[in-house]
């Protein structure tokens, strides 16, 4: 059932406009400005007393979980951060009463998540799912939580399920913002935003001829950077995370400003740095960053908003996105990485949806 996809990877890629839809549907309440999560089990008064988030995955669901926190404590302004799976069941974390804890999994198997979720119940933790897998071992094990309903996710990479477990975060950081400090009319923004969002990504498909042109161009390259800020920091990581999955060439991900600090030295002309420029309050500082490896003589791959010439002035290569709410450039810029490692995959003839080494659901530790 690829239809007129020639691999499932590709499918699930251009789903992303349904399935973010999906993981809305029947969550937003336009008429209070927030979202109804009524599966986190959790009344009012409990919500109110959360005073930081721990969020814990592997892989890409650690990149959606880190994007999460990221969202969490800016829009809600609590504290809140993502941790590996696999470190923090080794690490004896301390478990405080007013911590709340999710666990991210689009299998809803994965051992090392499951064996934290274990570890921090014990404690006394209460921990909630983002799960796409109805019915594993995740969420039955978890105190509530959100289903992203992606639908069933074939390809070994995993694209869909990322911006649907963001939008699940987006609407749980909506939620408590909206409880807390965030006004009708601030919430009713963002939730007209993230409504958006389908829209806008149906014009970022679109660019799939040429994003498989730019995977030409590159395809002889060996190593690549992928740079971001902010809450485009966890998108780099993502995106260079699904460049080595399926096409095996070896990427960084490193937050655009850390590049001085060590990764600068990488810098050649073989080595080019694919960086996320959206239009926020971090994008001076992101252009300087480039210009630093623009002169060192690193080729630079953008992705940036529509008509921003100072990007074009310094790139090698540009691909525009439309501009949007600065919450949402996460999703606008994670689906061209996404189809950048797939167009990567299929010009060396890599085999897309089954990668060498790597299953689908990983329950060993
Ligand atoms: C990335 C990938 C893996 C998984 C990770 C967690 O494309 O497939 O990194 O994201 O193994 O899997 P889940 O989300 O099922 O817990």
């Amino acid at each position: 059932e690829k239809g007129p996809y020639q691999h499932y990877m590709l499918k699930e890629i251009f789903e992303q406009p349904e399935s973010i839809k999906r993981a809305m549907q029947g969550r937003i309440d336009e008429e209070y400005a927030t979202a109804h999560l009524g599966g986190l089990n959790m009344t009012s008064r409990e919500l109110l007393e959360v005073e930081q988030v721990v969020i814990i995955g592997a892989g890409t669901s650690y990149y959606a979980g880190m994007l999460g926190a990221y969202v969490i404590e800016q829009l809600a302004r609590i504290p809140a951060v993502a941790e590996l799976s696999s470190e923090i069941r080794y690490r004896n974390p301390v478990v405080r009463k007013n911590t709340l804890y999710f666990a991210v999994s689009q299998s809803g198997e994965t051992a090392d998540t499951l064996y934290a979720l274990r570890e921090l119940k014990r404690k006394g933790a209460r921990v909630l799912g983002i799960c796409n897998v109805v019915g594993s071992s995740i969420p039955r094990e978890s105190d509530g939580g959100v289903y992203i309903h992606s639908g069933p996710e074939i390809a070994v990479a995993s694209t869909k399920a990322f911006t649907s477990q963001v939008t699940a975060f987006y609407l749980f950081a909506l939620l408590m913002a909206r409880m807390r400090h965030l006004s009708y009319e601030e919430g009713l923004l963002f939730i007209r935003a993230l409504r958006e969002v389908p829209e806008r990504l149906r014009e970022v498909l679109e660019k799939a001829p040429e994003i498989k042109a730019l995977a030409r161009k590159y395809a002889w390259v060996k190593n690549f950077l992928f740079l971001g800020r902010g809450l485009n920091y966890p998108v780099a990581l993502e995106g260079a995370l699904k460049l080595k999955e399926v096409s095996y060439i070896h990427a960084e991900g490193y937050s655009a400003a850390e590049i001085k600090h060590g990764p600068i030295a990488l810098i050649n002309p073989e080595t080019p740095s694919v960086f996320l420029v959206p239009h926020d309050e971090l994008r001076e500082k992101v252009l300087s960053n480039m210009k630093e490896v623009k002169s060192r003589g690193g080729k630079v791959v953008a992705l940036c908003t529509e008509g921003d010439p100072d990007v074009r002035e310094i790139a090698d290569d540009v691909i525009e996105i439309p501009a949007v709410y600065r919450y949402m450039y996460p999703y606008l810029m994670v689906v061209p990485l996404q189809l950048f490692a797939y167009y990567m995959a299929l010009e060396l003839g890599r085999d897309v949806d089954q990668p060498r080494n790597l299953a689908k659901s990983v329950t060993v530790e």
